[in-house]
């Protein structure tokens, strides 16, 4: 019988994460390091922390893992794998080196499964340039898979989510929609070539984007995951102390999305990003709800979100469309802080 990893679990993908309310609480009562040479750390809540080296190189430094996201262990393999490398890219770093972190239920799954995941890792690893030195693997109820990455960055060209600069463009590289997609699947409500699609953005890298951004001398980033579209635009805004206005008619979704989320297929994680999010969000009097609920949808390996100077956006976009990113677009722009982090409109 072929292996089915989505029958261990009921969430999968970014979609796992804690809710961010309660991890705040917890993260608050830490103590964070005091080191000169740490330009990030989880004050801002960004993708990555950064460590310098010296004037020419800082570490970055990132980790990400999850339950399956599909059915089959290859292609959870090579999801999991793009999705932690993103970190790095949304940094503007070049990942380099990275070590698995698997969680697998020896006994209940073909340890065939086992290899295929791992192969998954290694290949999309391979296509970023991402050498894997080791890894730990446990035994565990619910499989899990993922990638701790170490990238290079210049410290003169690291890119955070702080960077948002009043006046800035925001461009999104990947259509939103893989949490929406994913559990109309499960309901029999999205058909295989829906979800193909979807597994499809899942497994892209964000390398080609984040090297156009880098190229542009972008300051501002970050990657669209498990809190969200208007959950990491928040976090953008409050780390850059701007606001962020996003138009929902410009964003780009996975081509099923919009119909399932108007027939009602909306996952909980949509309701758990809302509410961490609804007192720092203004919605627009005449917001759909679809598309209200659509920004709250959590991404699995979504696209990088680029605060971009309003000078070069348009040439960004074409070059972004022409790298392979054929769905990106400009969806809103940046202004001074106005009341609230984020204004919602469609
Ligand atoms: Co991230
Ligand atoms: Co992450």
């Amino acid at each position: 019988m072929k292996t089915d990893l989505l029958k261990f679990t009921d969430q999968g993908g970014c979609s796992a994460k804690i809710p961010p309310a309660q991890l705040e609480e917890v993260l608050k009562n830490l103590p964070i390091p005091v080191d000169p040479d740490i330009l990030v750390n989880i004050d801002t809540h960004d993708d990555a922390g950064v460590y310098r080296i010296n004037n020419d190189l800082a570490l970055v430094l990132t980790t990400d893992f999850f339950p399956p996201v599909c059915s089959d262990p290859y292609e959870f393999g090579q999801i999991a794998a793009a999705n932690s490398i993103s970190d790095v890219y949304a940094m503007g770093g070049n990942p380099v080196l990275a070590l698995n972190i698997m969680m697998f239920p020896a006994g209940r799954l073909p340890m065939e499964a086992y290899s295929e995941i791992l192969r998954g890792g290694f290949d999309k690893a391979s296509e970023a340039g991402v050498k894997i030195i080791g890894g730990h693997t446990i035994d565990d109820a619910v499989p899990k898979y993922g990638l701790a990455v170490t990238g290079f960055v210049n410290p003169s060209l690291l890119v955070t989510n702080a960077g948002a600069r009043p006046g800035d463009w925001l461009i999104l590289t990947k259509p939103v929609g893989t949490g929406i997609i994913m559990a109309g699947h499960r309901l029999g409500m999205a058909s295989d070539a829906d979800l193909e699609e979807a597994k499809l953005w899942m497994k892209m890298l964000n390398r080609s984007g984040a090297a156009i951004m880098t190229n542009h001398s972008v300051t501002g980033a970050t990657d669209i995951t498990g809190f969200g579209l208007a959950g990491h635009a928040i976090k953008m805004a409050r780390a850059s102390k701007v606001s962020l206005s996003i138009n929902m008619r410009n964003v780009p979704l996975i081509s099923k999305t919009l119909s399932l989320a108007d027939d009602g297929c909306l996952p909980g994680a949509c309701f758990t990003n809302l509410d961490y999010c609804e007192s720092e969000t203004d919605f627009s009097d005449n917001l759909d709800y679809s598309l209200k609920m659509i920004a709250f949808d959590a991404q699995t390996s979504g696209g990088l979100l680029i605060s971009a100077p309003a000078g070069t956006g348009e040439k960004m976009v074409a070059e972004l469309k022409e790298a392979g990113l054929t769905c990106t677009a400009i969806i809103g722009n940046v202004s001074s802080y106005n009341g609230k982090l984020l204004y919602l409109d469609n």
